[in-house]
């Protein structure tokens, strides 16, 4: 039977504690602390540790989100998780947080398109539910971005951090509310702008492509940043005229963190106030298909987000692609305090005969052993003590 509306039930994020500042980056590459700070508004980000993966970081995310929605695992109809990150290439990463979140009955796949495919993931989603296909669909952005850097590569190795973040979208039989317009956009023109050169079918893995580095991210930054002030603003225009809405109707925007100079431009360009974008790319930088998620959840615990808002999400990214959804909210907010019982704890299995290697980047390992505890920016939402799931 089909719902009257797809509605937000759950929301959760998951930060690893490893932080890797501007200071620590000053001792890898030549840059600074001002550089970074000034280029990309960003000072610090997150490191996962060794035992992490973007599957167990994703489950974290997710059973808060779960949590948050009042929900049981098994509750959850499907999995859909947005990463340009994952565990493998075969199998899929969402299998995997479906065994670490201990779901039995869940359909569970990936979806690629960079930053926005948490945006996108959404928008598949709201299909899903609103078709009567599912009632409970998980989405999840969840990135480890930091083992695919070349952190001699001063221009891409400041950017980016580690994390996860999730929502539930939910059946209702109530009317209105959930996403009221979207724009999903893709333009392979700009396809080698952000890109992995090896590992995949068209060059694979070889002693070759390793030696040469070609398993890394490599970015054009100008043109991106030239791409993303343009399409970020009007992809967002799009969904809210699709939404029958005004951008003055808009209560919160939640972009990509990518760069605070991209989202200072866009919203000037639209003629938005600072005031309604939410920003926290001083403390994660970018975080690719978790950006949005990881906003968002923050954004609602801390009270930016009441019942009846309109919030934009806006994401763009490698494709290149972006996406854009205009969501009514409809939870109680201060539903996020249940996510604070889920321990920040998630395992898979390995197979018994299986030794993986030092997931590590060798630059970072010092930095981890250092560094390794909380934030110097205290999270949100307090942290339950440490244990195995
Ligand atoms: N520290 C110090 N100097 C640096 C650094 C650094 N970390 N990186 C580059 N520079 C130097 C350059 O070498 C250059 O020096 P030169 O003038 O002597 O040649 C100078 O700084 C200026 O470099 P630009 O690249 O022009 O700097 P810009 O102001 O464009 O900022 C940046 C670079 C921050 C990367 C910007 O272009 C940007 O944010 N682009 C968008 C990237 C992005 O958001 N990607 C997201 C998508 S990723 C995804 O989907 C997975």
């Amino acid at each position: 039977m089909q719902p009257r509306s797809a509605r937000i039930t759950g929301w959760g994020m998951y930060a690893p504690e490893g932080v890797l500042t501007n200071e620590d980056l000053e001792r890898l590459v030549d840059t600074s602390d001002e550089w970074i700070f000034t280029r990309t508004g960003i000072r610090e980000r997150r490191i996962a540790a060794p035992h992490e993966t973007t599957a167990t970081m994703g489950a974290i995310a997710a059973k808060r989100a779960i949590a948050t929605a009042g929900l049981d695992v098994d509750d959850i109809d499907m999995i859909l998780l947005a990463t340009c990150t994952p565990d493998y290439q075969l199998p899929s990463t969402a299998a995997f947080v479906k065994e670490a979140i201990g779901n039995r009955r869940a359909a569970a796949m990936d979806l690629a398109a960079a930053c926005s495919g948490f945006v996108y993931g959404f928008a598949t989603a709201d299909a899903m539910v609103r078709s009567g296909m599912y009632r409970h669909v998980l989405v999840i952005g969840s990135e480890l971005l930091t083992r695919f850097l070349d952190f001699s590569d001063r221009s891409t190795c400041i950017l980016f951090g580690d994390g996860a973040g999730a929502v539930v979208l939910s059946a209702s039989d109530e009317p209105g509310g959930g996403m009221l317009g979207a724009d999903l956009t893709a333009d392979p023109e700009g396809a080698y702008l952000i890109w992995v050169p090896s590992g995949g079918s068209a060059s694979p893995p070889s002693a070759q492509t390793v030696a040469r580095g070609e398993h890394f991210i490599r970015m054009n930054g100008t043109e991106t940043y030239r791409y993303a002030t343009k399409t970020l603003a009007s992809t967002a225009l799009t969904a809210i005229e699709r939404a029958g809405l005004t951008a003055d109707d808009i209560a919160l925007f939640v972009p990509h963190q990518a760069n605070l100079r991209i989202i200072k431009f866009v919203a000037h360009s639209m003629g938005i106030d600072m005031a309604r974008v939410y920003v926290n790319v001083e403390r994660y930088g970018n975080t690719s298909a978790a950006s949005v998620p990881i906003a968002l959840a923050e954004a609602v615990d801390s009270g930016r987000v009441q019942i009846g808002d309109n919030l934009v999400f806006v994401a763009f990214g490698a494709g290149l692609t972006s996406a854009a959804a205009v969501v009514q909210w409809t939870a109680d907010p201060a539903n996020g305090v249940r996510a604070r019982s889920v321990a920040p704890s998630a395992t898979v299995h390995l197979p018994p005969d299986w030794r993986a290697a030092a997931p590590v980047p060798p630059q970072l390992v010092d930095v981890l052993a250092r560094r390794n505890g909380p934030s110097p920016v205290a999270p949100l939402v307090p942290l339950a003590p440490k244990v195995r799931a």
